[in-house]
């Protein structure tokens, strides 16, 4: 079995050794564990050191755990995740378009729910409103998540919420950073984009048939790392946090974050999360205009209510959306 998949035995040699960190395995035990010879154990090392992993090599050839690469292979995300839904299946990927299209794709084929989708590095990150989203190699969090709700689809943005109050949640739990979530789709530290959120459904009138959550962080970036175009707006968790953040680590707890937000919304939509979408709103009593196709709405922010619409005292009255875009100047 092992014989004819390199992959799955190196996974099975990275169970064994990890479970004991820093003692030192013959790999002529592992060959009668997994029924093959030493030399397709020292192949699966080999593999495995190519994957980023750290393993010494004694005198005597026996091989010892070191450490792990923060890299987003599926073995990596999979380790002590602990979720039940969400990530239990990984298509990880280096590069690719865009991590919503293979998602998309892989949700008409009917792949299980909560199948994550996650690549180092996208050459066609998809934003909002048409936007790319910037997406370099190996300092970002670029994945998708998806999901198959019975919900109607004008309830589908409660899913971008709590989206939003996952990232926020998994945000603040590094020391020191002021995190808000800008209604609909956005995470500001310190008012500078951190992250954004993109909901893609498939739907038909009454029903949705499947739903895409997208999600891109800035990870590691240094300010010196974006583009002109996004050096006054954006910023990521390392600039917030002042250190290097460990990026699977992150994504393992914005999943765990994830599926109970997930897990309550489903019982009694966004009843639960709301409580912490006002906690974070950076537009609370705010002074904003909202922009809906051409038209604009002006006026100030008063409540995020239990549809996630946004509230807003208007010069015509209180007036309630379920989408659109915040300027607050
Ligand atoms: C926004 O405009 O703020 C939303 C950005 C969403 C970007 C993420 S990155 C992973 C996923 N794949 C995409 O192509 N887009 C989303």
């Amino acid at each position: 079995m092992y014989t004819r998949n390199p992959e799955l035995l190196a996974d099975k040699v990275l169970e064994k050794m990890r479970a004991h960190p820093g003692q030192t395995t013959d790999p002529l035990k592992l060959a009668k564990v997994f029924k093959v010879t030493r030399e397709h154990i020292i192949g699966a090392v080999g593999l495995l050191r190519c994957w980023g992993y750290t393993i010494r090599a004694d005198r005597h050839g026996h091989y010892a755990f070191v450490s792990a690469p923060d890299n987003f292979l599926s073995t990596e995300i999979s380790y002590r995740l602990n979720t039940r839904l969400i990530g239990k299946k990984i298509y990880a990927y280096q590069t690719v378009q865009s991590t919503n299209a293979i998602a998309s794709q892989l949700a008409s084929a009917g792949v299980p729910e909560g199948t994550l989708v996650i690549a180092e590095h996208q050459t066609r990150g998809r934003g909002r409103l048409g936007r790319e989203w910037y997406s370099p190699n190996k300092v970002g969090l670029y994945c998708s998540i998806i999901l198959y709700p019975k919900i109607h689809p004008t309830q589908a943005p409660g899913i971008s919420l709590l989206t939003a109050a996952a990232l926020a949640d998994t945000i603040a739990s590094y020391d020191d950073i002021d995190v808000k979530i800008k209604w609909p789709n956005d995470i500001l530290i310190s008012g500078l984009k951190v992250a954004g959120i993109l909901t893609e459904l498939s739907a038909e009138i009454d029903r949705v048939e499947y739903v895409v959550v997208g999600v891109g962080v800035n990870v590691n970036q240094k300010r010196a790392d974006f583009p002109d175009h996004l050096k006054d707006t954006a910023t990521s968790i390392r600039i917030g946090a002042k250190e290097n953040i460990l990026r699977v680590e992150f994504l393992q707890k914005f999943l765990r974050n994830f599926e109970k937000e997930y897990a309550a919304f489903k019982k009694s939509g966004l009843q639960e999360t709301r409580k912490k979408i006002l906690k974070y709103s950076y537009l609370q009593d705010k002074e904003i205009k909202l922009k809906i196709g051409r038209k604009v709405i002006s006026g100030i922010v008063i409540d995020i209510d239990r549809t996630g619409q946004l509230v807003i005292d208007t010069r015509d009255g209180i007036m309630a959306f379920n989408a659109g875009e915040v300027s607050t100047h």
